[in-house]
């Protein structure tokens, strides 16, 4: 096996640290968590956009371009006849060193050429809308180093769609300025540099973007052509060639921004510059500048004379000049980390496990956190235009990451809930700048409204706040609908209780968690999409067994919310419990009657109403999401079908990197199932390990008391013991959302890191399943179900006003205590001791 390795874990600092930049796919990092962000890579690769990565991209990235991972933020470094950036990329120079460290929420890449130093720190402080960038130049050496440095950043034209594809609109309305301010004091030079980025200002937009220094420059440029070239690449910028910039002016084409600075450092020198790229909006009343007599200060703008559309810049002043000193910044940068230190005591394990402490501690909660942010909109495998935030996405993913900030989960259950239709359909996703409902995908996934019952209650279970119930929510953002949220989850279950099949079993619509198993789209047309393309509902027998399991487990916690005895007269008198009992009682019976395949759960009927996911079928026999989720909800426990369903899966799906979501895996296009069998064999949705579904299984193991099987499968899939990075490809600090089956050409390889429901999952299954800590209504649950040799761990937990230190003993070697233990719900410091 090749196990050659990129880098290492530091977990005193909390950061992955890559030592060779030449990783096998870019691994990237996320700045910002809250409404500016940036993707950077191991070499400063990626982009930045505010709020919405389709409609507010800030600057350019190029997917599918060659080499991979551009553009980015460059510094170019240009000393004597050697041409080099401190991330390796773009010109490749050969480093004496290199080193990226990827951190909560900031990177830090160093490199060094002869004996300079050239370390950036990327991050994006709170409450501000840009991106620091720190650049700090050591000269090593003993003599003076003379250096010159160029900064280098793309604008986007705002609209990430639109600028990939109008050209004959976008190569002509491209406008900047650019600000010198300079100001002599003590026989110095001072003041600060910005190139502002106005395409479209002068008319329908009111923010604008800007790349600012903290010093005066030597030169600029904002005219990619003159800057790079017109027949150069980014790796050999012709302005870095020769030695200075032209300050050349955008007129439409492709605007920059790129600063040139003059650098002399003494032997043992060092200077930091610091770089801030933001954004802004200004009122439409107040949006153009007023005096531009102000003292100092040179602008140019790419308008010329007859501008009268000068950009109001007070706010990127602020920003400018609150971060110009370095004091400033480090003060910025130690609240980062504070707000982290913060974050991550909710929920701290102590155990003899570095790796799994990692997890727990670190890297899967800083994924919740990122995929709380980005839903499935921007990564490297997400483009930022396709796909906003996804309904059933963000319920999941809001589970993983309500215990770091309630207020901010509360706020997303709202939003989200305002995308849903009054019968309880749902739009399937929602842009996150206008929080509507996206057309162009629609609705009809019949999983949608059970997800935001998960998702509200496990909201409440941990925060105890009932009052997000009253919140009056719009349907379909339509001003004077509103209804109570609770109103909304009754809503939602009713609508799989109004839409079931002939076994009734629910209906699967579009889809169901599985966006690839289409069994009403019978599409022959290469030109369409599965995901949008007309449906043929009527008279469709096709029915979801992943869904009648998520209607069970999910309803049950909605039953448990009506009985909690916490709710309002008002409230629980909205629904009756007694029924929504019967309903899920009904719905188990029709499982057991019509969803078991004889060693396993069935997946679903087609069209037709013939089995899907049975072993009368050739391929695709078993699948693993209704084995997880009527795992989970233990339909037919008395027969034993959960345990045999679990064996049948360790049979058949289990793989040493994980479980496949199906078996065999389809090898020729089934047309009335969609999407799934359009992939290879062992890829994605067909036969694919989907690490999002595997924590179906490893809870559904802890359900049926297998500490053991859970944990094994877990360690399969966590990225903490990945053995092979090669193999793998992607990040090793983060979980990925598929990982190539184990009928694939290349088994092992993973894709699509980032932004999957895999970190919600995972961190439900360790810290509630396996590790056992879960918020209920009683109070705080310690239930583990664990490998029968681990033999003692403590879990500090904060939980509302409380702060538990939980001690777990397993002297004999059991894999889960006899009874859980409910520790009620005191404010105050409490320490337990469990023994198993
Ligand atoms: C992918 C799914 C994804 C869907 C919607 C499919 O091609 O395989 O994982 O959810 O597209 O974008
Ligand atoms: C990715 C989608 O974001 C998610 O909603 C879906 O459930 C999975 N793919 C599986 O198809």
């Amino acid at each position: 096996m090749n196990t050659k390795e990129y880098g290492y874990f530091d977990d005193a600092k909390r950061e992955y640290v890559i030592t060779n930049p030449r990783t096998p796919f870019p691994w990237i990092n996320y700045l910002g968590n809250e409404d500016f962000f940036g993707l950077i890579s191991n070499t400063g690769g990626g982009y930045n956009f505010y709020k919405d990565a389709k409609f507010r991209r800030i600057t350019r990235y190029r997917y599918n371009s060659v080499p991979m991972d551009s553009v980015g933020r460059y510094f170019y470094i240009v000393d004597g006849a050697a041409v080099w950036n401190p991330g390796w990329k773009p010109c490749k120079t050969e480093l004496d060193s290199y080193e990226c460290r990827h951190g909560l929420n900031y990177t830090r890449i160093t490199g060094a050429k002869n004996k300079v130093r050239a370390s950036v720190l990327y991050f994006v402080p709170l409450g501000v809308k840009a991106e620091i960038q720190r650049l700090t130049l050591t000269n090593l050496s003993d003599d003076i180093k003379r250096l010159k440095l160029f900064s280098y950043a793309e604008w986007c034209l705002w609209n990430a769609a639109t600028d990939g594809e109008n050209f004959q609109r976008n190569l002509s309305t491209g406008e900047v300025e650019v600000e010198r301010v300079n100001e002599l004091t003590n026989e110095r030079v001072n003041g600060w540099t910005a190139i502002y980025h106005k395409t479209e200002y002068k008319e329908r937009r009111n923010h604008y973007a800007y790349y600012a220094v903290n010093c005066p420059v030597d030169g600029y440029d904002t005219d990619r052509e003159s800057f790079v070239g017109l027949y150069n690449d980014l790796n050999e910028p012709q302005a870095v060639l020769a030695g200075h910039s032209t300050d050349s002016l955008a007129h439409g084409w492709s605007p920059i921004a790129s600063h040139y600075i003059e650098v002399e450092l003494a032997p043992g020198e060092s200077r930091d510059f610091i770089f801030v790229l933001g954004y802004e909006e200004n009122e439409e009343a107040n949006k153009f500048a007023k005096d531009l007599s102000t003292f100092n200060v040179q602008l140019s703008t790419s308008l010329g004379e007859r501008d009268h559309h000068i950009i109001n810049k007070v706010r990127a002043h602020e920003v400018i000049e609150r971060f110009a000193t370095v004091e400033a910044v480090e003060a910025a940068f130690a609240e980062l980390n504070a707000l982290w230190d913060e974050l991550l005591s909710k929920y701290r394990l102590e155990s003899s496990d570095e790796r799994l402490n990692r997890m727990v501690n670190i890297w899967n909660q800083y994924q919740c956190m990122i995929t709380f942010c980005m839903s499935r909109s921007a990564s490297f495998f997400e483009s930022g235009v396709g796909r906003g935030m996804g309904f059933r996405d963000s319920n999941q993913d809001l589970v993983g990451f309500v215990h770091q900030i309630p207020s901010r989960a509360r706020q997303r259950i709202i939003d989200i809930a305002s995308t849903q239709f009054p019968d309880g359909g749902c739009y399937h996703q929602y842009q996150p700048l206008t929080k509507r409902g996206n057309n162009d995908i629609g609705g009809g996934f019949n999983d949608d409204p059970m997800w935001l019952i998960f998702g509200t209650t496990a909201y409440i279970r941990e925060t105890g706040d009932f009052s997000i119930l009253d919140e009056m929510v719009p349907w379909d953002n339509e001003p004077g609908t509103e209804v109570s949220l609770m109103e909304h989850l009754r809503i939602s279950f009713d609508h799989v209780v109004k839409n079931v099949g002939p076994h009734g079993l629910p209906l699967i619509g579009r889809a169901d968690w599985n966006d690839c198993l289409n069994l009403n789209c019978f599409s022959m047309d290469p030109n369409e999409s599965f995901q949008t393309t007309g449906n043929k509902t009527e008279g469709s027998k096709a029915e979801s067994l992943m869904i009648a399991g998520l209607f069970v487990y999910c309803g049950r916690q909605f039953v448990d919310l009506v009985e909690s005895g916490k709710l309002s007269v008002e409230r629980s008198s909205q629904v009756d419990s007694r029924k929504l009992r019967e309903e899920i009682e009904k719905m188990c019976k029709a499982v057991e009657q019509y969803g078991w395949d004889g060693e396993w759960y069935l997946r679903a009927y087609d069209y037709y109403g013939n089995k899907v996911g049975s072993h009368e079928n050739e391929e695709g026999k078993i699948f693993i999401e209704s084995q997880g989720w009527c795992g989970m909800a233990r339909i037919g426990a008395e027969k034993g079908m959960p345990e045999k369903a679990l064996d049948s899966a360790a049979k058949l799906l289990d793989s040493e990197h994980g479980m496949v979501l199906n078996y065999p895996a389809y090898t020729t296009y089934h047309i009335e199932l969609g999407e799934q069998s359009t992939y290879p064999a062992g890829y994605k949705e067909n036969g694919g390990i989907f690490c999002h579904n595997n924590p179906w299984v490893i809870i559904a193991q802890t359900e049926a008391g297998r500490g053991n099987d859970a944990w094994a499968l877990y360690k399969k899939i966590a990225p903490a013991w990945i053995a092979d990075q090669d193999l793998h490809k992607v990040e090793p600090y983060v979980y990925c959302q598929m990982v190539a089956g184990k009928e694939a050409a290349r088994p092992g390889e993973g894709k699509n890191s980032w932004l999957t429901g895999t970190a919600a999952w995972n961190w439900l299954t360790v810290s509630q399943h396996i590790l056992g800590i879960r918020p209920t209504y009683e109070g705080l649950m310690v239930n583990p179900c664990i490998p029968s040799d681990l033999k003692e761990y403590t879990v500090t937990r904060k939980w509302r006003d409380a702060e538990y230190v939980i001690t777990v003993k397993n002297p004999n070697g059991k894999q889960r205590p006899d009874q859980p233990t409910v520790l009620p719900y005191t404010p105050g410091r409490h320490e337990v001791e469990i023994v198993l």
